[in-house]
């Protein structure tokens, strides 16, 4: 049999919803939220690849039989499942991957809480994946570790397996070492991503504050982007993440192709405001509900630019998308009321008869109607706080078939580097927002396409595919770096 790449994630690319009430007993696969699980699923599907990861229930929720029918369902599509228990979820997910390490990657220092049964629990998941991994691993087969969920991971696995080629790739930012020396447990989370034979970040910037980080909490050798770790080493690189263009790409040419009767009622509503008169605009926002992705600064900011340029009043319209996430953690909880009543009151403080300034969605969209969403919105505001990549940006453009279309981007979203075209703000400045509003409603059509037109150029030239070819063309070639130092 051909050698297979086990990926493993926290969260398979995949949720599993349960029957709501005793009548239905049908259990649903949905997919999964998030850049990580969007982006690697079309790698997935095209590959001789197995992905090891959790299914989103805990397994002391369900029986026996429910159990394996899940298992079953997940591995239709070649997924494995690591039960994880109710304790393990509060501890691991909620506790340590997402009160601890998720805040203050991202810069969220005052967010962070450490407790001493939330790392134990971080340790034991750990190892519950690596005897996961280890159950299928066969020889000549290739790991790749996904995301902060899993940052001991690679350590395990090369401990119990010291020849296989083992990945990672860091999802989020890896912070300045100034943030992320503040973290406990800081040398047992370098020394377990180390066990890898490449480690990839979204960009340099990631990476140098990784090899700093090592360099002096380890004080291993560094020589230029190759760590040297007792007697192997490892190499890190940036890799910046790109989606499936051309399944964007397609998507987007068969929505804009569709007659009135084939269109959803959502594209006909969006359309309907267009026609209020011809400069009237769509601005959109999408993102999984988190405090990383500056919603309530983002409303905040367009409140101020319907006060600033009262001219946009019936013309600019927001449509918001915001899907539930982390729902147990108290932040989130929090922002949710605050971006509750943040919609509310730009509403009603702006409302007429015939216009709404905020439509706001709390919960995930299929696919078709997230497209009916970038091809119908000719101004895309997206702007975090911290943003490891941001996807959404790059799946605008390329939805954007004609061209037109204006995006405005957080400088401080990993996918601002490849993206100088778009209008780039600091996301913590209403009134730079309020003036990017402005000129995307003002910017002639010639200009919107010359700035898409490189944009698009190159996050076709470099998607998805490409970015996992070239990790695993690297992953391969650090078998010749272990080479070179036995021959020396
Ligand atoms: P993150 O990984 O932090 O969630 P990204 O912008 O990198 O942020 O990725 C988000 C992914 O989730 C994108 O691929 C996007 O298409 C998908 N997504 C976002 N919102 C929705 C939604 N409401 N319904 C379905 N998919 C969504
Ligand atoms: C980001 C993270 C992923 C995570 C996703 C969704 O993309 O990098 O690791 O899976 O958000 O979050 P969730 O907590 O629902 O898995």
């Amino acid at each position: 049999m051909k050698n297979k790449t086990i990926i493993v994630s926290n969260r398979l690319p995949l949720n599993v919803s349960l029957p709501e009430n005793e009548e239905e007993n049908e259990i649903k696969i949905l997919p999964s939220v998030g850049g990580l699980a969007t982006g690697m699923k079309s790698i997935h599907q095209n590959s001789d690849s197995l992905w090891i990861g959790w299914s989103g229930i805990a397994t002391d929720d369900i029986d026996e039989s429910t159990r394996n029918k899940i298992n079953k369902a997940i591995q239709q599509q070649k997924c494995i499942s690591v039960d994880l228990t109710q304790d393990e979820v509060e501890d691991f997910y909620f506790g340590f991957s997402n009160d601890l390490l998720w805040p203050l990657f991202h810069y969220f220092t005052e967010y962070t809480h450490y407790k001493d049964e939330h790392w134990e629990a971080y340790k034991k998941v750990n190892r519950k994946f690596a005897e996961k991994v280890l159950e299928y691993l066969e020889d000549g087969d290739q790991v790749w570790v996904h995301d902060y969920q899993l940052l001991l991971l690679p350590q395990l696995i090369k401990e119990a397996k010291p020849n296989v080629s083992i990945g990672f790739f860091l999802h989020i930012p890896f912070p300045s070492y100034e943030i992320f020396r503040v973290l406990p447990k800081r040398e047992e989370l370098l020394k377990g991503m180390l066990g890898s034979d490449l480690i990839g970040f979204h960009n340099y910037d990631y990476e140098r504050h990784f090899i700093s980080s090592v360099s002096r909490i380890l004080r291993y050798d560094v020589n230029f982007n190759t760590i040297q770790v007792g007697r192997r080493k490892v190499k890190i690189d940036s890799f910046p993440m790109g989606i499936d263009y051309q399944k964007f790409k397609e998507a987007a040419i068969d929505n804009t192709n569709k007659s009135q009767e084939e269109k959803s009622q959502l594209k006909v509503r969006l359309e309907q405001h267009l026609q209020v008169s011809n400069d009237a605009k769509l601005i959109l926002s999408i993102d999984r509900l988190d405090y990383t992705k500056g919603i309530a600064q983002r409303l905040k900011a367009f409140e101020y630019f319907l006060t600033k340029y009262p001219q946009f009043q019936e013309k600019a319209r927001l449509v918001m998308l915001a899907v539930p996430s982390r729902e147990n953690v108290p932040q989130y909880q929090r922002l949710k009321r605050e971006i509750d009543e943040l919609v509310g009151r730009i509403n009603g403080k702006f409302s007429t008869v015939s216009w709404t300034p905020v439509w706001y969605f709390y919960r995930s969209l299929p696919f078709e109607q997230l497209i009916d969403l970038y091809t119908s919105c000719e101004i895309a505001l997206l702007t975090p706080i911290r943003d490891g990549m941001n996807l959404v940006a790059k799946e605008y453009i390329a939805s954007r078939t004609d061209r037109t279309g204006t995006l405005i981007l957080s400088e401080m979203a990993g996918a601002a580097q490849e993206m100088s075209e778009a209008l780039i703000i600091n996301p913590n400045d209403s009134n730079q927002i309020a003036e990017a509003l402005k000129v995307a409603f003002e910017m002639p059509e010639e200009e919107q396409i010359m700035r898409n037109k490189f944009i698009q150029k190159r996050i076709k030239r470099y998607d998805v595919e490409k970015w996992a070819t070239e990790f695993m063309k690297s992953l391969e070639a650090t078998k010749d770096l272990q080479k070179e130092k036995k021959t020396k």
